[in-house]
Order: C-alpha cells, then structure tokens, then sequence
C-alpha cells in the first residue's frame, strides 16, 4: 500500500513509519523537518501543512495516517490549536478528496469531545466533526491516552521533575491515566490501515494498567534510581494563576495544560484489543 503519514518526524510518528515499512508499505512522510537520525527509508516531503501542496504530496497515495497535533499554542507563530488541529485537518480532507484518497487513520485523543474543559480537545472534536462529515472519506480515528515508549516527551518532563527536592503536583496529583505504547499504537495503525471493517470506527486506546499522576512520578523516580520523590502539592487556582501567565511570559505549565493534568484520563473501551490483543504494560516498560 502506498500511505502518506503527516506528522511523521515526531514521537509517534517514528514509530508508525518503522511499523509501516516493515510490513512492507511504500510511505511518503510529511513534516516541516527531517528528523535528525532518520531509520525507516521513506520518501520525505517538507513542508507546513498550513500552507504547503498536501495535494502533490498526496499523489500516489492509498491511504493517509494523520498524525500532526500540537500540545501548546504559539500564536506569535501563528500556531494555535484552531490552526493546527481543524484547519490543517480541513486542508487535508479537501486534498484527500481531489486526490481521490478515501482512507484515513486520523490521530486524536482521549478526553475528546463537545464541551471538552481544554481547547485541546475541542478542537480534536472539531477535526474528528470534520471527518465524519465527509461522506467519501474513509476514516478510523484514535483517541490514545498518554503514550509511553521510547523517549516520550511527557515522561522525559516528569523524569526531569523528579530530579528536585521537592516535586510541585497539581492539587492531590490523583488524576488517573492509561498509558499505552507507542509500538502498540504503530502496530494497530498498520493493522487498521488494511481492514476496511474499520472504517466509520472512532477507538478509545488505554494500556493495561492504570496510575495515578504521583504513581506515575513515582515510577519515573524509580526508572533514574531515585528513591519516591517528596510532593508539594500545590492549590489548584495558584497553579491556575501561574498557567495563565504562559500568555506572556514562560511558565512550565499552560491552563490547558493544566486542565488535562486533572482529569482522569482512562477509557474502558478495549475494541482495539481485536487487532493488537495483547498490550504491553506500562509497568514492564524499560528506560533505556
Ligand atoms: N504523545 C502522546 O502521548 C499523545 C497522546 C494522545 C494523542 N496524541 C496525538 O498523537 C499525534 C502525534 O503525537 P506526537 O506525540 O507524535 O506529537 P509530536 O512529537 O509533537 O509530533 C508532531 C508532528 O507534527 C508535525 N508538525 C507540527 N506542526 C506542523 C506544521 N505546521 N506542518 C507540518 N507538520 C507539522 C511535527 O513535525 P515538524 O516539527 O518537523 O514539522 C511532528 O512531526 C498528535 O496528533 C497528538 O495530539 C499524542
């Protein structure tokens, strides 16, 4: 199959393009950037999907993953949420239709959906509204809880904070989460990608194991061989305070940032468990 992939130079997206050329797919990679250690040989196209050709790139193609996503606005660069996740996604659906490209896997997220607390996932529901309302696009779309595996950016950020002598948490730090692995999800892509039962499907994907966010400083602290870090738990609405300052100046947390630091972010859907039915652990997951 001939894909194309969209935000292939970042976390995920190294590993979808590896699970995609093992299997034996031709895959055109789109990013503004090459990666600097660059494994899977793929044909790369650069470019911003803000005003780059998705038309040509998507000449050939036979299926699109749809990976690009931002986790923090840089509006002085024009990057915001409404941009990068419903406008790039409206400029990829029109060029997949001149294209005559029907099948998309479309990456979204857990804790999508109308009225969501953060922009972040208003604006994912907004993509995913985009997508089921094109009746000649074939799409299956994720909605991942964090994703572990690698050098994951999240991870990296709580490994970092549990190097001081004190740990700033967000109120109780009880918020839940349902890490999954990154090759899992690669897997399941390439899997989905060549079932079209699967069209018109929108998966929940949650690992095996549930954790606290403090159980996951914890965990962290344990993969540096550190000992449980001790917790300052900060009050809500000064961490509130803080994250509002990110407009101007910068501070390690935004408000939507904050606002999916504390809330659960686990699912019970296990219908992605028919193509990968065996997921791996977070608690078996080695740092390298
Ligand atoms: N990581 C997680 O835990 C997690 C959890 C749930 C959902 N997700 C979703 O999964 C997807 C992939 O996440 P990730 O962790 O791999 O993100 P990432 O590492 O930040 O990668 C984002 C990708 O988007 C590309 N990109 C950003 N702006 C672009 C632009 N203007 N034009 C073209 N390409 C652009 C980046 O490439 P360049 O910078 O080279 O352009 C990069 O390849 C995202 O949609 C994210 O919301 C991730």
């Amino acid at each position: 199959m001939n894909v194309t992939v969209t935000g292939a130079s970042g976390y995920l997206g190294a590993s979808v393009l590896r699970q995609l050329v093992e299997s034996g797919h031709n895959v055109v990679a789109l990013a503004r950037h090459k990666p600097a250690r660059l494994l899977a040989p793929v044909r790369w196209v650069l470019g911003d999907a803000r005003d780059m050709d998705l038309l040509g790139a998507l000449e050939g193609s036979d299926a699109v993953v749809h990976l690009i996503g931002i986790i923090r606005e840089i509006p002085q660069q024009g990057i915001t949420f409404e941009k990068m996740h419903v406008g790039v996604t409206e400029r990829l659906l029109t060029a997949m239709q001149a294209a005559k490209v029907s099948r998309l896997i479309h990456m979204s997220a857990l804790g999508t959906r109308p009225g969501a607390v953060a922009q972040y996932h208003r604006t994912k529901w907004r993509a995913e509204q985009l997508i089921a309302s094109m009746s000649d696009i074939a799409a299956t779309i994720l909605r991942p809880s964090l994703i572990f595996g690698g050098d994951p950016p999240f991870f990296k950020m709580l490994g970092d904070l549990v190097k001081l002598p004190g740990v700033p948490v967000p109120g109780d730090g009880s918020t839940l989460f349902q890490p999954v692995a990154r090759d899992d999800i690669a897997i399941l892509i390439e899997k989905l990608l060549t079932d079209e039962n699967s069209a018109g499907v929108t998966l929940e994907i949650g690992g095996p194991e549930r954790f606290r966010l403090t159980q996951l400083m914890d965990f962290m602290a344990a993969k540096n061989g550190r000992r449980p870090p001790p917790k300052i738990h900060l009050p809500l609405a000064l961490v509130g305070a803080v994250a509002k300052l990110s407009a101007v100046i910068p501070v390690p947390v935004t408000p939507d940032q904050l606002a999916m630091l504390t809330e659960a972010n686990v699912t019970d859907d296990i219908r992605w468990h028919d193509w990968v039915p065996h997921p791996v652990p977070f608690s078996s997951w080695n740092l390298k």
